[in-house]
């Protein structure tokens, strides 16, 4: 298909891309994709590539999925745009609103649409100082997050993630965020430290970190069920119970991240379900329109929205919004997901494909590069080191080490795209990823780790260490 974009004039110098150094986009010219089709990429000069993260965790339902284009085209012909607010929306809206409050992690739901996931967390924060304003307790502004953890690019969920470097390079302010341990089960448990010790530890941490700041200033504890950016450490059983109980026992609620883990990534549509969690709100971002239009939900719990009521009551409206809040177009795609889900089963493939994924994860033990694996859903970490060397550290946050960036470069020669971590590389493919295309995957994932050991490319390995 011609896509009738030529940038042969691109210019190197005007561009600026997330993550990315910004001295070599001035001289190489970045790697560009131009088509996809299921679970493949394609760049400009027709390789492809098995996009083994979704792109960035959120291709659920694969590159070509037709019905979410046709879902988008159908809205974008009958009314491509009517910003929700003002006593105003779209049906689109309207339905999804209700499918996803049948479909809820948290009791009676109310349930906000915003773009992005970093505007889910970002509001939701916003929303917690507004309504306990309101509900006498103005104090209640911190928020909790474990080091290392990911939730957002915006200024107060950069200052909720877990990169101390990235606090102090952009100067965010941290007024409102306390951080504790991240549950790195088994890497950062102490010698000799069971489940049960480590995460008793981990409460205690937190218990001591609320009575420090002081538990009528804390809100929230902001959490993902297991974070895959931050290196995919599945925690032990009683982290959430425990953690959940020293909340309970200040007032202060769980907001639950599911902006990855939402939409079927565990083989459940909420990681919640699948690890019990009681949270008292959930977001969501990403696989909620398979990631083909930006779209985000932030699903509140009756106490949160008690205290919102409070608000509207004294004020006599909500008055906050943004004009692609709810866009049309992607609650018309959302809609159409949750249609796929079901006609499809699509939960149920995730855990039929579950056990496939498992053995081809633990196919990779048997490379020399492969020191350990964690699973989770349909999605793994491999941790990697040199013969010779220590295992990778504990979850290590957005730096890349020398060796998984040369994974990742030598995935690309093979033909597989891998996300690399500090000490592992993370995958979480599409949903609808099919067995052979698992034997597929791992076939290119050891060709990359086989091309890594034979010294290829040497070049890439000397640069090591500055890359997120
Ligand atoms: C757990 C988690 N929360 C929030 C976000 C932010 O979402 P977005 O990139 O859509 O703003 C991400 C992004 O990767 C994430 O991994």
């Amino acid at each position: 298909m011609d896509l009738q974009i030529k940038n042969t004039n691109y210019s190197n110098d005007a561009i600026l891309l997330g993550f990315s150094d910004l001295k070599r986009l001035k001289t190489e010219r970045p790697l560009v994709f131009e088509r996809g089709k299921g679970i493949f990429i394609f760049d400009e000069n027709g390789k492809d590539y098995i996009e083994s993260v979704s792109c960035f965790y959120c291709v659920s339902l694969g590159f070509s999925e037709e019905r979410l284009v046709e879902a988008a085209t159908r809205q974008l012909k009958a009314l491509p745009m009517y910003s929700s607010a003002i006593h105003r929306t779209v049906p689109a809206v309207m339905e999804l609103t209700e499918r996803l409050a049948a479909l809820s992690p948290v009791k009676n739901p109310r349930i906000y649409f915003s773009t992005t996931g970093s505007e889910a967390n970002d509001h939701l924060i916003k929303f917690m100082w507004y309504g306990n304003g309101f509900a006498n307790e103005p104090e209640r502004r911190k928020v909790i997050s474990r080091h290392a953890s990911y939730h957002g690019s915006t200024i107060a969920t950069s200052a909720l993630g877990g990169s101390q470097d990235l606090h102090q390079s952009f100067g965010i302010p941290m007024n409102f965020s306390i951080q504790v341990s991240h549950p790195s089960w088994p890497n950062s448990a102490l010698p000799g430290e069971d489940e049960e010790a480590f995460t008793d530890r981990l409460a205690t941490e937190l218990d001591q970190a609320i009575l420090e700041a002081g538990p009528e200033t804390v809100g929230a504890m902001i959490a993902e069920p297991v974070s895959v950016s931050s290196g995919m450490f599945p925690p032990p059983g009683s982290y959430f119970p425990k953690i959940t109980k020293v909340l309970r026992n200040y007032g202060i609620q769980l907001f639950i991240d599911e902006v990855v883990t939402g939409f079927g990534r565990s083989g459940y549509m909420w990681a919640t379900e699948a690890m019990g969690i009681e949270p008292d709100c959930v977001t969501c971002a990403k696989g909620i329109s398979g990631a083909y239009m930006p779209i985000a939900g932030i699903i509140m719990g009756q106490e949160f929205n008690r205290r919102l009521d409070l608000g509207n009551e004294a004020k006599g409206w909500f008055a906050h919004g943004a004009t692609h809040h709810a866009h049309a177009v992607s609650a018309a795609v959302a809609l159409e997901v949750l249609n796929i889900f079901e006609e499809r089963d699509v939960l149920g493939h995730v855990r039929r494909m579950m056990p496939h994924w498992n053995k081809m994860l633990d196919g990779l033990l048997s490379h020399p590069l492969v020191r350990a694996n964690r699973k989770f859903g349909l999605t793994g970490a491999i941790e990697v080191a040199y013969p010779g060397e220590e295992r990778g550290g504990a979850a290590g946050g957005l730096k890349v080490g020398g060796l998984t960036k040369d994974i990742y470069e030598a995935g690309l020669a093979e033909g597989v795209i891998v996300r690399p971590l500090a000490g592992c590389f993370v995958m979480a493919p599409p949903l609808i990823i099919t067995e052979p295309e698992i034997g597929e995957l791992g076939r290119r994932v050891r060709a990359a780790l086989d091309r890594v050991l034979a010294g290829v490319p040497a070049a890439s390995r000397a640069a090591a260490d500055n890359v997120t």
